[in-house]
């Protein structure tokens, strides 16, 4: 990701240091030749996101209102992370019941899940409703969830590994999280270990309690925005996942990526910087907007927010004398100094890149339709400096 951003500013130093006529001239020379151009880069910008294809999205679906609510706690609405430290890995998924079981039997699908991702948190989230009209005698209840293990051949029971137990007031009403760490990790280990999870309820007593009593919103008969849900704390492991340059046509695509991302809301500002430059004068180097649309790219579908950011790109010259404000490398500050007194040839000034990256989140539709949110580094220049 870090190359990625790299090689935009690569291109943005290259493009203020010669002029750019026969960049333009070669792309519109052939129509057909820029869609392919156009449809490299958009894959290449999938890549960034971890994605070999955009997940195909067939209806529209509602996502959680908690992965809604994550998402307005860690990112801002430019989908900027607020706080670096408040997720302990970068993904958190959201999976729906498959079994939709009037019973409180729970089966979750984690084929979306990669081999890879390491398994920090799982919880069960289930939303408790207020108890049928009678009068219950308890005040108390111990809820405990079950995962479902293999069947025992010889006398046929089903066994079952208790994972988390709890009291909950009978009369209460809302969400509550019980923690399936230890059944997820096993199901992520071997699939045909994911048999569903089971949820009792007893009294303090020990004995079972009438489950009219004591109900959970089920798929079936309550409002969507009260699913029993799995929720998925991961890490993929990519923090600053390098993108190796495939093929030469690379840098092509990354250059019209940043052509056509140029072309959207904030081509007026970056119009009048060229004309400024046409006239000579030069400006030092500084951060200007770059907006990325998801919805120019044709991304809406499945993202759900943010529905762009600004990636800021740097632009401007690094001559002699680099100021502080510059914020220059030593290596920055001897290369100056060696272009400006030509003691070498072909030594050119340096170049205005990002000196500060942050990250970005993004909420969005996997290929199963379980709504992700993912952080990605890197994303966004904080600052640009003369390196
Ligand atoms: C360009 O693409 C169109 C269809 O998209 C095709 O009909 C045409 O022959 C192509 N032209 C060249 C020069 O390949
Ligand atoms: C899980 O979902 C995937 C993709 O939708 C599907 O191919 C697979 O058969 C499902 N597995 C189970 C056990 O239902
Ligand atoms: C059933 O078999 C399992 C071992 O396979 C054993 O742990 C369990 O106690 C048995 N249950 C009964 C009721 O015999």
């Amino acid at each position: 990701m870090l190359m990625f951003v790299i090689s935009l500013a690569t291109f943005v130093c290259a493009s203020t240091a010669r002029p750019s006529e026969n960049y333009l001239e070669n792309r519109f020379a052939s129509e057909n030749k820029s869609q392919e151009v156009r449809s490299a880069a958009i894959k290449r910008l999938l890549e960034v996101f971890g994605m070999d294809d955009p997940p195909a999205i067939h209806g529209h679906k509602q996502p959680p209102q908690y992965m809604l609510d994550l998402y307005n706690t860690v990112a801002d609405v430019d989908g900027v992370t607020k706080d670096p430290y408040l997720l302990e890995g970068n993904t958190v998924r959201s999976f729906f019941d498959k079994l939709r079981s009037e019973q409180v039997e729970f089966s979750f699908n984690l084929s979306t899940v990669a081999r890879t991702e390491k398994i920090l948190t799982a919880e069960l989230h289930l939303f408790k409703l207020r108890p049928h009209g009678s009068f219950s005698r308890h005040h108390f209840c111990q809820v405990s969830v079950y995962q479902l293990l293999e069947s025992s051949i010889t006398n046929n029971t089903q066994m079952k590994k208790l994972l988390s137990s709890r009291l909950i007031p009978v009369h209460s009403n809302g969400w509550e999280v019980f923690t399936v760490t230890q059944a997820v990790r096993s199901w992520m280990m071997d699939e045909g270990n994911n048999l569903g999870l089971h949820v009792v309820v007893r009294t303090l007593g020990g004995s079972q309690i009438d489950m009219k009593l004591i109900r959970f919103a089920s798929e079936r008969s309550h409002h969507q925005s009260k699913q029993p849900m799995l929720v998925l704390f991961t890490d993929d492991g990519r923090h600053s996942a390098p993108l190796e340059s495939k093929d030469p046509s690379d840098t092509t695509a990354s250059s019209t990526l940043l052509q056509l991302l140029m072309s959207g809301p904030s081509s007026r500002s970056t119009r009048s910087l060229d004309y400024s430059e046409e006239e000579g004068v030069s400006m030092p180097c500084q951060r200007q907007p770059l907006y990325v649309d998801f919805e120019e790219i044709g991304w809406s579908d499945w993202i759900v927010s943010p529905r762009g950011y600004n990636a800021y790109h740097c632009k401007g010259s690094c001559p002699f004398p680099l100021g502080q404000n510059m914020r220059p490398t030593n290596h920055a500050t001897v290369q100056s100094i060696i272009n400006a007194l030509k003691l070498i040839k072909g030594i050119e000034t340096p170049c205005c890149v990002p000196d500060k990256l942050f990250s970005i989140n993004l909420l969005y539709f996997d290929d199963d339709e379980n709504v992700v949110l993912k952080q990605y580094n890197d994303m966004v220049a904080g600052s640009c400096g003369c390196h």
